[in-house]
Protein backbone atom coordinates (compact mmCIF):
# COMPACT_ATOMS: atom_id res chain seq x y z
CA UNK A 1 0.00 0.00 0.00
CA UNK A 2 1.11 3.46 -1.13
CA UNK A 3 1.66 5.54 2.30
CA UNK A 4 3.38 8.55 0.57
CA UNK A 5 0.26 10.70 -0.11
CA UNK A 6 0.49 14.55 -0.28
CA UNK A 7 -1.24 16.89 1.98
CA UNK A 8 -3.59 18.09 -0.75
CA UNK A 9 -4.55 13.98 -1.44
CA UNK A 10 -5.10 13.84 2.57
CA UNK A 11 -7.33 16.76 2.82
CA UNK A 12 -10.65 17.87 2.07
CA UNK A 13 -11.05 20.54 -0.05
CA UNK A 14 -14.00 23.53 -0.43
CA UNK A 15 -15.03 25.60 -2.95
CA UNK A 16 -16.47 29.09 -2.33
CA UNK A 17 -18.11 31.34 -4.53
CA UNK A 18 -16.58 34.81 -3.03
CA UNK A 19 -20.09 36.81 -4.18
CA UNK A 20 -22.22 34.62 -2.16
CA UNK A 21 -20.28 33.12 0.84
CA UNK A 22 -20.52 36.00 3.37
CA UNK A 23 -20.38 39.81 3.21
CA UNK A 24 -18.77 41.83 5.70
CA UNK A 25 -19.41 44.96 4.88
CA UNK A 26 -23.33 45.07 3.86
CA UNK A 27 -22.61 45.78 0.06
CA UNK A 28 -24.67 42.50 -0.73
CA UNK A 29 -21.78 40.53 -2.30
CA UNK A 30 -19.56 38.09 -0.16
CA UNK A 31 -15.96 39.31 0.44
CA UNK A 32 -12.87 37.94 1.67
CA UNK A 33 -13.24 39.48 5.45
CA UNK A 34 -16.30 38.01 5.03
CA UNK A 35 -14.51 34.35 4.01
CA UNK A 36 -11.95 35.27 7.20
CA UNK A 37 -14.82 35.45 9.53
CA UNK A 38 -16.03 31.85 8.57
CA UNK A 39 -12.31 29.83 8.88
CA UNK A 40 -13.43 28.31 11.96
CA UNK A 41 -16.41 26.92 10.39
CA UNK A 42 -14.43 25.58 7.69
CA UNK A 43 -11.81 24.12 10.14
CA UNK A 44 -14.68 22.25 11.87
CA UNK A 45 -15.62 20.67 9.02
CA UNK A 46 -11.75 19.56 8.44
CA UNK A 47 -11.56 21.11 5.25
CA UNK A 48 -7.75 22.20 4.47
CA UNK A 49 -7.84 23.77 1.01
CA UNK A 50 -9.93 26.11 0.11
CA UNK A 51 -10.29 27.56 -3.72
CA UNK A 52 -11.62 30.64 -4.01
CA UNK A 53 -13.41 31.53 -7.30
CA UNK A 54 -11.22 34.72 -9.11
CA UNK A 55 -10.78 37.52 -6.48
CA UNK A 56 -8.61 39.36 -9.14
CA UNK A 57 -9.87 43.12 -10.64
CA UNK A 58 -12.63 42.39 -13.01
CA UNK A 59 -15.84 44.09 -14.88
CA UNK A 60 -17.93 41.11 -13.49
CA UNK A 61 -19.58 40.21 -16.64
CA UNK A 62 -18.68 36.63 -15.67
CA UNK A 63 -18.59 37.31 -11.97
CA UNK A 64 -14.74 37.78 -12.08
CA UNK A 65 -13.82 35.06 -14.25
CA UNK A 66 -13.29 38.36 -16.67
CA UNK A 67 -10.26 39.31 -15.00
CA UNK A 68 -8.67 42.93 -15.93
CA UNK A 69 -5.89 43.19 -13.65
CA UNK A 70 -4.53 39.71 -12.17
CA UNK A 71 -2.05 41.64 -9.64
CA UNK A 72 -4.65 43.36 -7.84
CA UNK A 73 -7.81 42.25 -5.76
CA UNK A 74 -11.09 43.45 -7.09
CA UNK A 75 -12.67 46.12 -4.56
CA UNK A 76 -15.97 44.68 -4.35
CA UNK A 77 -13.90 41.76 -2.79
CA UNK A 78 -11.35 43.61 -0.66
CA UNK A 79 -8.10 44.98 -0.60
CA UNK A 80 -4.45 43.25 -1.27
CA UNK A 81 -4.25 43.48 2.63
CA UNK A 82 -7.33 41.68 3.56
CA UNK A 83 -5.98 38.93 1.08
CA UNK A 84 -2.87 38.47 2.41
CA UNK A 85 -4.10 38.30 5.81
CA UNK A 86 -6.49 35.50 4.87
CA UNK A 87 -4.24 33.53 3.03
CA UNK A 88 -1.84 33.44 6.84
CA UNK A 89 -4.90 33.27 8.90
CA UNK A 90 -5.95 30.14 6.94
CA UNK A 91 -2.27 28.53 7.00
CA UNK A 92 -2.10 29.39 10.76
CA UNK A 93 -5.36 27.27 11.32
CA UNK A 94 -3.91 24.11 8.78
CA UNK A 95 -5.66 25.75 5.37
CA UNK A 96 -4.53 26.70 2.42
CA UNK A 97 -6.01 29.21 0.17
CA UNK A 98 -6.27 28.08 -3.89
CA UNK A 99 -6.30 30.16 -6.26
CA UNK A 100 -8.62 29.90 -9.65
CA UNK A 101 -5.91 30.71 -12.24
CA UNK A 102 -8.39 32.34 -15.24
CA UNK A 103 -6.13 32.53 -18.43
CA UNK A 104 -7.38 30.92 -21.21
CA UNK A 105 -8.71 34.43 -21.79
CA UNK A 106 -8.91 38.06 -19.99
CA UNK A 107 -11.53 40.52 -19.52
CA UNK A 108 -11.57 43.28 -22.92
CA UNK A 109 -10.88 45.45 -20.16
CA UNK A 110 -7.56 43.91 -20.13
CA UNK A 111 -4.64 46.47 -20.69
CA UNK A 112 -3.72 43.85 -22.66
CA UNK A 113 -6.49 43.75 -25.14
CA UNK A 114 -6.94 47.55 -24.56
CA UNK A 115 -3.53 47.90 -26.35
CA UNK A 116 -4.11 44.45 -28.47
CA UNK A 117 -7.17 46.29 -30.14
CA UNK A 118 -5.43 49.39 -31.42
CA UNK A 119 -3.81 48.24 -34.51
CA UNK A 120 -2.16 45.09 -36.01
CA UNK A 121 1.20 46.12 -35.31
CA UNK A 122 1.13 47.46 -31.49
CA UNK A 123 3.14 45.65 -28.78
CA UNK A 124 0.41 43.47 -27.56
CA UNK A 125 -1.19 42.55 -31.41
CA UNK A 126 -0.36 39.33 -31.51
CA UNK A 127 -1.62 38.38 -27.59
CA UNK A 128 -5.19 37.08 -28.53
CA UNK A 129 -6.53 35.93 -31.61
CA UNK A 130 -7.27 37.92 -34.39
CA UNK A 131 -8.54 37.20 -37.92
CA UNK A 132 -9.92 39.29 -40.95
CA UNK A 133 -13.38 38.58 -41.77
CA UNK A 134 -14.58 36.99 -44.89
CA UNK A 135 -15.19 38.86 -48.20
CA UNK A 136 -18.57 38.89 -47.46
CA UNK A 137 -18.11 41.36 -43.84
CA UNK A 138 -18.97 37.96 -42.13
CA UNK A 139 -17.09 36.15 -39.17
CA UNK A 140 -14.40 33.82 -39.88
CA UNK A 141 -16.07 30.70 -39.14
CA UNK A 142 -19.31 29.51 -37.51
CA UNK A 143 -18.12 28.78 -34.44
CA UNK A 144 -21.00 29.19 -31.11
CA UNK A 145 -19.50 30.67 -28.05
CA UNK A 146 -19.95 28.43 -25.25
CA UNK A 147 -22.54 31.77 -23.59
CA UNK A 148 -24.30 31.00 -27.25
CA UNK A 149 -23.87 33.42 -30.28
CA UNK A 150 -20.97 33.62 -32.53
CA UNK A 151 -17.45 32.82 -30.67
CA UNK A 152 -16.42 35.88 -32.81
CA UNK A 153 -16.95 39.83 -32.32
CA UNK A 154 -15.98 42.48 -34.38
CA UNK A 155 -13.59 45.14 -33.47
CA UNK A 156 -13.99 48.43 -35.35
CA UNK A 157 -10.92 50.05 -33.88
CA UNK A 158 -8.42 47.34 -35.45
CA UNK A 159 -10.58 46.70 -38.59
CA UNK A 160 -10.42 42.55 -37.50
CA UNK A 161 -12.66 39.92 -35.84
CA UNK A 162 -11.56 38.44 -32.00
CA UNK A 163 -12.14 34.86 -30.87
CA UNK A 164 -14.44 34.59 -27.58
CA UNK A 165 -14.77 31.04 -26.39
CA UNK A 166 -17.11 32.31 -23.33
CA UNK A 167 -18.93 35.67 -23.37
CA UNK A 168 -17.96 38.55 -25.84
CA UNK A 169 -16.31 40.38 -23.10
CA UNK A 170 -13.86 37.52 -22.72
CA UNK A 171 -11.18 37.46 -25.58
CA UNK A 172 -9.32 34.31 -25.82
CA UNK A 173 -5.36 35.18 -25.03
CA UNK A 174 -3.11 33.30 -27.72
CA UNK A 175 -1.10 30.98 -25.98
CA UNK A 176 0.93 29.99 -29.34
CA UNK A 177 2.63 33.45 -28.54
CA UNK A 178 5.51 32.47 -25.84
CA UNK A 179 5.31 36.55 -24.45
CA UNK A 180 1.59 35.37 -23.00
CA UNK A 181 3.00 32.38 -21.37
CA UNK A 182 5.57 34.11 -19.69
CA UNK A 183 2.96 36.69 -18.14
CA UNK A 184 0.92 33.44 -17.03
CA UNK A 185 3.99 31.88 -15.33
CA UNK A 186 4.69 35.72 -13.89
CA UNK A 187 1.13 35.86 -12.68
CA UNK A 188 1.12 32.59 -11.38
CA UNK A 189 4.68 32.90 -9.60
CA UNK A 190 3.35 36.58 -8.00
CA UNK A 191 0.33 34.80 -6.32
CA UNK A 192 2.60 31.54 -5.04
CA UNK A 193 4.90 33.45 -3.77
CA UNK A 194 1.95 35.01 -1.62
CA UNK A 195 1.53 31.81 0.39
CA UNK A 196 -1.33 29.97 -2.07
CA UNK A 197 -1.41 26.27 -1.75
CA UNK A 198 -1.99 26.25 -5.76
CA UNK A 199 -4.22 27.00 -8.19
CA UNK A 200 -7.95 25.42 -10.00
CA UNK A 201 -6.73 26.33 -13.82
CA UNK A 202 -10.13 28.02 -15.64
CA UNK A 203 -11.54 26.46 -18.79
CA UNK A 204 -7.39 25.02 -19.24
CA UNK A 205 -8.36 22.96 -22.20
CA UNK A 206 -9.45 25.79 -24.72
CA UNK A 207 -6.65 27.38 -24.55
CA UNK A 208 -4.70 25.31 -27.53
CA UNK A 209 -6.57 26.23 -30.81
CA UNK A 210 -6.29 23.93 -33.94
CA UNK A 211 -4.07 25.27 -36.66
CA UNK A 212 -6.15 26.16 -38.49
CA UNK A 213 -9.78 27.58 -37.65
CA UNK A 214 -11.65 25.42 -39.78
CA UNK A 215 -15.06 25.98 -40.08
CA UNK A 216 -17.65 22.91 -38.34
CA UNK A 217 -20.29 20.88 -39.06
CA UNK A 218 -23.53 22.95 -37.52
CA UNK A 219 -24.90 21.35 -34.84
CA UNK A 220 -28.12 23.37 -34.18
CA UNK A 221 -30.75 25.49 -36.80
CA UNK A 222 -28.23 28.34 -36.08
CA UNK A 223 -26.06 26.93 -38.67
CA UNK A 224 -23.28 26.84 -36.06
CA UNK A 225 -21.04 24.40 -34.42
CA UNK A 226 -19.64 24.69 -30.31
CA UNK A 227 -16.58 25.88 -29.91
CA UNK A 228 -15.96 23.51 -27.34
CA UNK A 229 -16.26 20.87 -30.28
CA UNK A 230 -13.34 22.33 -32.04
CA UNK A 231 -11.06 23.33 -29.61
CA UNK A 232 -11.17 21.56 -26.91
CA UNK A 233 -8.20 19.26 -25.91
CA UNK A 234 -5.92 19.95 -29.41
CA UNK A 235 -2.96 18.45 -30.17
CA UNK A 236 0.15 19.90 -28.52
CA UNK A 237 -1.66 21.41 -25.46
CA UNK A 238 0.08 19.23 -22.99
CA UNK A 239 3.51 20.59 -23.98
CA UNK A 240 1.95 24.35 -23.01
CA UNK A 241 0.90 22.78 -19.71
CA UNK A 242 3.92 20.66 -19.13
CA UNK A 243 5.99 24.44 -19.59
CA UNK A 244 3.70 25.76 -17.05
CA UNK A 245 4.63 23.22 -14.42
CA UNK A 246 8.63 23.48 -14.98
CA UNK A 247 7.89 26.81 -14.64
CA UNK A 248 5.41 27.21 -12.20
CA UNK A 249 4.90 24.49 -9.61
CA UNK A 250 7.57 22.01 -10.35
CA UNK A 251 9.16 21.14 -7.25
CA UNK A 252 6.89 23.38 -5.10
CA UNK A 253 4.55 22.54 -2.01
CA UNK A 254 1.30 22.98 -3.98
CA UNK A 255 -1.54 21.65 -5.71
CA UNK A 256 -3.37 22.25 -9.29
CA UNK A 257 -6.80 20.78 -10.24
CA UNK A 258 -7.07 21.64 -13.78
CA UNK A 259 -11.00 22.45 -14.94
CA UNK A 260 -10.91 20.07 -17.87
CA UNK A 261 -14.96 19.40 -19.59
CA UNK A 262 -14.24 17.18 -22.30
CA UNK A 263 -10.95 15.58 -20.93
CA UNK A 264 -12.36 12.10 -20.39
CA UNK A 265 -11.20 9.64 -18.29
CA UNK A 266 -9.02 8.27 -20.83
CA UNK A 267 -6.92 11.08 -21.01
CA UNK A 268 -6.79 11.30 -17.03
CA UNK A 269 -3.31 9.23 -17.34
CA UNK A 270 -1.73 11.85 -19.35
CA UNK A 271 -3.21 15.03 -17.42
CA UNK A 272 -2.46 13.66 -14.09
CA UNK A 273 0.02 11.39 -12.32
CA UNK A 274 3.85 11.25 -12.76
CA UNK A 275 3.99 12.34 -16.11
CA UNK A 276 1.09 14.46 -16.05
CA UNK A 277 0.87 18.48 -16.46
CA UNK A 278 -1.41 18.80 -13.26
CA UNK A 279 -2.35 16.86 -9.68
CA UNK A 280 -5.65 16.57 -10.45
CA UNK A 281 -8.54 17.56 -13.55
CA UNK A 282 -11.53 18.19 -12.66
CA UNK A 283 -13.54 15.75 -15.86
CA UNK A 284 -17.09 15.76 -15.64
CA UNK A 285 -18.41 12.62 -17.29
CA UNK A 286 -19.88 12.01 -13.91
CA UNK A 287 -21.91 15.49 -13.90
CA UNK A 288 -22.89 15.54 -17.91
CA UNK A 289 -24.51 12.36 -18.04
CA UNK A 290 -27.44 13.93 -19.59
CA UNK A 291 -25.51 16.00 -22.33
CA UNK A 292 -24.10 14.22 -25.19
CA UNK A 293 -20.54 16.14 -26.22
CA UNK A 294 -21.20 19.31 -25.30
CA UNK A 295 -24.05 20.95 -22.86
CA UNK A 296 -26.23 22.40 -24.73
CA UNK A 297 -29.06 22.67 -21.81
CA UNK A 298 -31.96 22.18 -24.28
CA UNK A 299 -30.54 19.13 -25.83
CA UNK A 300 -30.36 16.50 -23.14
CA UNK A 301 -31.18 12.64 -22.94
CA UNK A 302 -31.99 10.07 -19.95
CA UNK A 303 -29.40 8.42 -18.01
CA UNK A 304 -29.90 6.11 -15.22
CA UNK A 305 -27.67 5.03 -12.22
CA UNK A 306 -25.52 2.45 -14.29
CA UNK A 307 -24.22 5.76 -16.35
CA UNK A 308 -23.42 7.30 -13.17
CA UNK A 309 -21.62 4.28 -11.88
CA UNK A 310 -19.61 3.65 -14.96
CA UNK A 311 -18.50 7.49 -15.00
CA UNK A 312 -17.48 7.06 -11.15
CA UNK A 313 -16.03 3.61 -11.96
CA UNK A 314 -13.91 4.96 -14.77
CA UNK A 315 -12.21 7.84 -13.34
CA UNK A 316 -11.52 5.26 -10.11
CA UNK A 317 -10.15 2.73 -12.42
CA UNK A 318 -8.09 5.87 -14.37
CA UNK A 319 -6.28 6.75 -11.15
CA UNK A 320 -5.56 3.52 -9.31
CA UNK A 321 -1.84 3.21 -10.18
CA UNK A 322 -1.47 6.80 -11.50
CA UNK A 323 -2.69 10.22 -10.73
CA UNK A 324 -5.41 11.44 -8.14
CA UNK A 325 -8.70 12.37 -8.78
CA UNK A 326 -10.80 15.50 -7.31
CA UNK A 327 -14.09 13.80 -6.30
CA UNK A 328 -16.94 16.36 -6.69
CA UNK A 329 -20.62 16.82 -7.39
CA UNK A 330 -21.24 20.36 -7.57
CA UNK A 331 -19.48 23.09 -8.22
CA UNK A 332 -20.79 26.99 -9.11
CA UNK A 333 -21.56 26.41 -12.75
CA UNK A 334 -23.76 23.14 -12.23
CA UNK A 335 -27.45 22.88 -10.59
CA UNK A 336 -27.15 21.32 -6.86
CA UNK A 337 -26.45 17.71 -6.74
CA UNK A 338 -29.43 16.54 -4.32
CA UNK A 339 -31.59 17.50 -7.36
CA UNK A 340 -29.51 16.66 -10.19
CA UNK A 341 -29.09 13.56 -8.90
CA UNK A 342 -32.40 12.58 -7.01
CA UNK A 343 -34.35 14.63 -9.03
CA UNK A 344 -36.63 17.60 -7.04
CA UNK A 345 -39.02 15.06 -4.83
CA UNK A 346 -36.85 12.92 -3.06
CA UNK A 347 -36.29 14.71 0.40
CA UNK A 348 -33.36 16.44 0.07
CA UNK A 349 -32.07 15.34 3.43
CA UNK A 350 -31.44 12.00 2.55
CA UNK A 351 -30.43 12.73 -0.73
CA UNK A 352 -27.72 15.10 0.28
CA UNK A 353 -26.38 12.27 3.04
CA UNK A 354 -26.44 10.18 0.48
CA UNK A 355 -24.39 11.70 -1.87
CA UNK A 356 -21.71 12.72 0.94
CA UNK A 357 -21.44 9.38 2.16
CA UNK A 358 -19.74 9.03 -1.61
CA UNK A 359 -18.25 12.27 -1.61
CA UNK A 360 -16.02 11.19 1.18
CA UNK A 361 -15.35 7.85 0.68
CA UNK A 362 -14.38 7.47 -2.60
CA UNK A 363 -10.81 7.91 -3.53
CA UNK A 364 -9.43 10.85 -4.11
CA UNK A 365 -9.76 14.28 -2.50
CA UNK A 366 -12.88 15.56 -2.00
CA UNK A 367 -14.01 18.80 -3.00
CA UNK A 368 -17.31 20.23 -1.04
CA UNK A 369 -19.08 23.07 -2.41
CA UNK A 370 -20.39 25.80 -0.33
CA UNK A 371 -23.72 24.59 0.85
CA UNK A 372 -23.85 21.29 -0.09
CA UNK A 373 -22.71 20.68 3.30
CA UNK A 374 -26.20 22.12 4.19
CA UNK A 375 -28.06 20.58 1.81
CA UNK A 376 -28.86 23.80 0.09
CA UNK A 377 -31.25 22.91 -2.96
CA UNK A 378 -32.11 24.23 -6.73
CA UNK A 379 -34.18 27.75 -7.40
CA UNK A 380 -37.21 27.73 -9.23
CA UNK A 381 -37.78 31.86 -10.30
CA UNK A 382 -40.41 32.86 -13.12
CA UNK A 383 -38.83 34.69 -15.48
CA UNK A 384 -35.56 34.93 -17.12
CA UNK A 385 -35.13 38.55 -16.42
CA UNK A 386 -34.73 37.11 -12.74
CA UNK A 387 -31.53 35.45 -13.65
CA UNK A 388 -27.99 36.97 -13.22
CA UNK A 389 -25.82 34.15 -14.90
CA UNK A 390 -24.51 34.91 -18.52
CA UNK A 391 -24.88 31.27 -19.52
CA UNK A 392 -28.16 30.89 -18.40
CA UNK A 393 -29.96 34.07 -20.59
CA UNK A 394 -27.32 32.26 -23.32
CA UNK A 395 -29.05 29.19 -23.50
CA UNK A 396 -32.63 30.56 -22.79
CA UNK A 397 -32.24 32.22 -25.90
CA UNK A 398 -30.51 29.37 -28.00
CA UNK A 399 -33.32 26.94 -26.90
CA UNK A 400 -35.83 29.83 -28.11
CA UNK A 401 -34.11 30.06 -31.33
CA UNK A 402 -33.88 26.47 -31.73
CA UNK A 403 -37.93 26.32 -31.45
CA UNK A 404 -38.71 25.58 -27.88
CA UNK A 405 -41.28 27.45 -26.10
CA UNK A 406 -40.53 29.87 -23.26
CA UNK A 407 -41.56 27.54 -21.04
CA UNK A 408 -39.93 24.68 -22.13
CA UNK A 409 -36.77 27.39 -22.32
CA UNK A 410 -37.40 27.77 -19.07
CA UNK A 411 -37.64 24.15 -17.57
CA UNK A 412 -33.73 23.94 -18.70
CA UNK A 413 -33.17 27.04 -17.15
CA UNK A 414 -35.01 25.81 -13.77
CA UNK A 415 -32.72 22.58 -14.36
CA UNK A 416 -29.20 23.41 -15.41
CA UNK A 417 -28.87 27.42 -14.53
CA UNK A 418 -25.65 28.45 -12.75
CA UNK A 419 -27.49 30.67 -10.47
CA UNK A 420 -28.77 27.37 -8.27
CA UNK A 421 -25.48 26.90 -6.61
CA UNK A 422 -24.74 30.65 -6.27
CA UNK A 423 -27.93 31.43 -4.13
CA UNK A 424 -25.86 33.29 -1.00
CA UNK A 425 -24.88 30.53 1.58
CA UNK A 426 -27.42 30.17 4.02
CA UNK A 427 -25.85 30.90 7.42
CA UNK A 428 -28.76 31.24 10.22
CA UNK A 429 -32.53 32.17 9.47
CA UNK A 430 -32.27 35.66 10.43
CA UNK A 431 -32.70 37.98 7.24
CA UNK A 432 -31.00 37.36 3.98
CA UNK A 433 -29.97 34.39 6.08
CA UNK A 434 -27.42 35.99 7.62
CA UNK A 435 -25.35 36.46 4.53
CA UNK A 436 -26.01 40.11 4.35
CA UNK A 437 -27.23 43.14 6.13
CA UNK A 438 -27.62 44.58 2.88
CA UNK A 439 -29.47 43.36 -0.40
CA UNK A 440 -28.00 39.97 -1.65
CA UNK A 441 -26.63 40.23 -5.25
CA UNK A 442 -28.70 37.59 -5.97
CA UNK A 443 -31.94 36.22 -3.70
CA UNK A 444 -31.48 33.91 -1.16
CA UNK A 445 -33.06 30.35 -1.54
CA UNK A 446 -36.59 30.77 0.26
CA UNK A 447 -36.08 27.82 2.30
CA UNK A 448 -33.21 29.37 4.31
CA UNK A 449 -35.28 29.29 7.65
CA UNK A 450 -35.20 25.57 7.82
CA UNK A 451 -31.76 24.95 5.83
CA UNK A 452 -28.92 26.89 7.49
CA UNK A 453 -25.64 26.42 9.36
CA UNK A 454 -26.60 27.78 12.06
CA UNK A 455 -29.72 25.48 13.05
CA UNK A 456 -27.95 22.38 11.12
CA UNK A 457 -25.17 22.94 13.82
CA UNK A 458 -27.19 22.23 16.81
CA UNK A 459 -29.08 19.22 15.39
CA UNK A 460 -27.20 16.07 15.47
CA UNK A 461 -28.86 14.52 12.61
CA UNK A 462 -28.59 17.32 10.22
CA UNK A 463 -26.53 17.30 7.30
CA UNK A 464 -24.07 19.21 8.10
CA UNK A 465 -23.44 16.63 11.25
CA UNK A 466 -23.60 14.40 8.75
CA UNK A 467 -20.63 15.98 6.86
CA UNK A 468 -18.65 16.35 9.93
CA UNK A 469 -19.16 12.79 10.67
CA UNK A 470 -18.34 11.67 7.59
CA UNK A 471 -15.02 13.99 7.68
CA UNK A 472 -13.99 12.21 10.78
CA UNK A 473 -14.03 8.88 9.79
CA UNK A 474 -12.13 9.88 6.40
CA UNK A 475 -9.56 11.15 8.55
CA UNK A 476 -9.51 9.06 11.01
CA UNK A 477 -9.61 5.62 9.03
CA UNK A 478 -6.44 5.05 6.99
CA UNK A 479 -8.23 3.33 4.47
CA UNK A 480 -10.80 5.59 3.17
CA UNK A 481 -7.10 7.65 1.91
CA UNK A 482 -4.83 4.77 0.77
CA UNK A 483 -7.22 1.95 0.13
CA UNK A 484 -8.19 0.83 -3.13
CA UNK A 485 -11.79 1.09 -4.65
CA UNK A 486 -13.83 -1.91 -6.13
CA UNK A 487 -17.32 -1.96 -7.10
CA UNK A 488 -20.32 -3.95 -5.78
CA UNK A 489 -23.67 -4.92 -7.25
CA UNK A 490 -22.28 -3.77 -10.23
CA UNK A 491 -25.42 -5.34 -12.10
CA UNK A 492 -27.67 -3.15 -9.78
CA UNK A 493 -29.94 -0.68 -11.06
CA UNK A 494 -30.27 0.66 -7.30
CA UNK A 495 -27.57 0.18 -5.31
CA UNK A 496 -23.63 2.22 -5.62
CA UNK A 497 -21.79 0.68 -3.17
CA UNK A 498 -18.11 -0.15 -3.36
CA UNK A 499 -15.80 -1.23 -0.83
CA UNK A 500 -12.36 0.71 -0.24
CA UNK A 501 -9.45 -1.95 0.75
CA UNK A 502 -5.89 -2.20 2.14
CA UNK A 503 -5.32 -5.71 2.93
CA UNK A 504 -5.60 -4.73 6.78
CA UNK A 505 -9.46 -3.24 6.15
CA UNK A 506 -12.51 -2.89 4.72
CA UNK A 507 -15.35 -0.01 4.35
CA UNK A 508 -18.19 -0.07 1.96
CA UNK A 509 -20.19 2.58 1.10
CA UNK A 510 -23.66 1.56 -0.22
CA UNK A 511 -26.24 3.68 -1.31
CA UNK A 512 -30.03 3.08 -2.05
CA UNK A 513 -31.08 5.06 -5.25
CA UNK A 514 -34.58 4.08 -5.23
CA UNK A 515 -37.75 4.67 -3.48
CA UNK A 516 -38.18 0.97 -3.08
CA UNK A 517 -36.63 -1.01 -0.36
CA UNK A 518 -33.46 -3.48 -1.01
CA UNK A 519 -31.76 -6.09 0.15
CA UNK A 520 -27.96 -5.56 0.73
CA UNK A 521 -26.16 -8.92 1.78
CA UNK A 522 -22.77 -7.69 3.28
CA UNK A 523 -20.26 -9.33 5.76
CA UNK A 524 -20.71 -5.80 8.65
CA UNK A 525 -18.81 -5.81 11.26
CA UNK A 526 -20.15 -2.88 12.42
CA UNK A 527 -22.01 0.01 11.05
CA UNK A 528 -20.05 3.37 11.25
CA UNK A 529 -22.97 5.51 9.81
CA UNK A 530 -26.82 5.07 8.79
CA UNK A 531 -28.14 8.24 7.06
CA UNK A 532 -31.34 6.87 8.77
CA UNK A 533 -31.83 8.25 12.69
CA UNK A 534 -31.97 5.26 14.66
CA UNK A 535 -29.56 3.65 12.47
CA UNK A 536 -28.60 0.50 9.89
CA UNK A 537 -31.27 -2.64 9.31
CA UNK A 538 -29.36 -5.39 8.80
CA UNK A 539 -29.06 -6.47 5.10
CA UNK A 540 -31.47 -4.05 3.79
CA UNK A 541 -31.17 -0.56 2.67
CA UNK A 542 -34.34 1.78 3.12
CA UNK A 543 -35.24 4.09 0.05
CA UNK A 544 -32.50 6.55 -0.34
CA UNK A 545 -30.74 5.00 3.01
CA UNK A 546 -26.43 5.36 2.32
CA UNK A 547 -24.33 3.26 4.83
CA UNK A 548 -20.95 3.00 5.64
CA UNK A 549 -19.87 0.12 7.54
CA UNK A 550 -16.87 -2.18 8.24
CA UNK A 551 -17.01 -5.66 7.06
CA UNK A 552 -15.12 -8.71 6.68
C1 LIG B 1 -15.43 28.02 -16.06
C2 LIG B 1 -15.90 28.73 -14.83
O1 LIG B 1 -16.08 27.79 -13.81
C3 LIG B 1 -17.15 29.46 -15.21
O2 LIG B 1 -17.84 29.96 -14.10
C4 LIG B 1 -16.79 30.54 -16.17
O3 LIG B 1 -17.95 31.18 -16.64
C5 LIG B 1 -16.03 29.98 -17.38
N1 LIG B 1 -15.05 28.99 -17.02
C6 LIG B 1 -15.34 31.08 -18.11
O4 LIG B 1 -14.24 31.52 -17.37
Amino acid sequence: MNKDLLWWQKTIAYEIYVNSYMDSDGDGYGDINGIRSKLKYLQELNVGAVWLTPVYASPMVDNGYDVSDYYSIDPRYGTMEDMEALIAEAKSMGIRIVMDLVVNHTSDQCEWFRQSRQSKDNGYSNWYIWRDALPDGSAPNNWRSIFGGSAWTWSEERGQYYLHTFAVEQPDLNWANPEVRQAVYDIARFWLDKGIGGFRMDAIPYIKKPDELARGVPDGADGMVSIHDMTCNTDGILDYLREFKQNVTAGKDVFTVGEANGVGPDDLQHWTGSNGVFDMIFEFSHMNLEFKGAEVWYKTDHWTLKDLKRALGESQAATACNGWYPIYFENHDKPRSVNHYFGDDVDPVLASKAMAAILLTLRGTPFIYQGEELGMTNVRWDSIDDYNDIDSIGQYREALQNGLSHEAAMECVHRFSRDNARTPMQWDGSANAGFTSGTPWLPVNSNYRNVNADAQNRDTDSVLSWYRRLAQLRCGNDVLLYGSYRELFENSDSIYAFVREDGVDKIVTAVNFSGCEQSCGLDVVEVLLSSYPGGAIPGKLRPFEAVVARVR
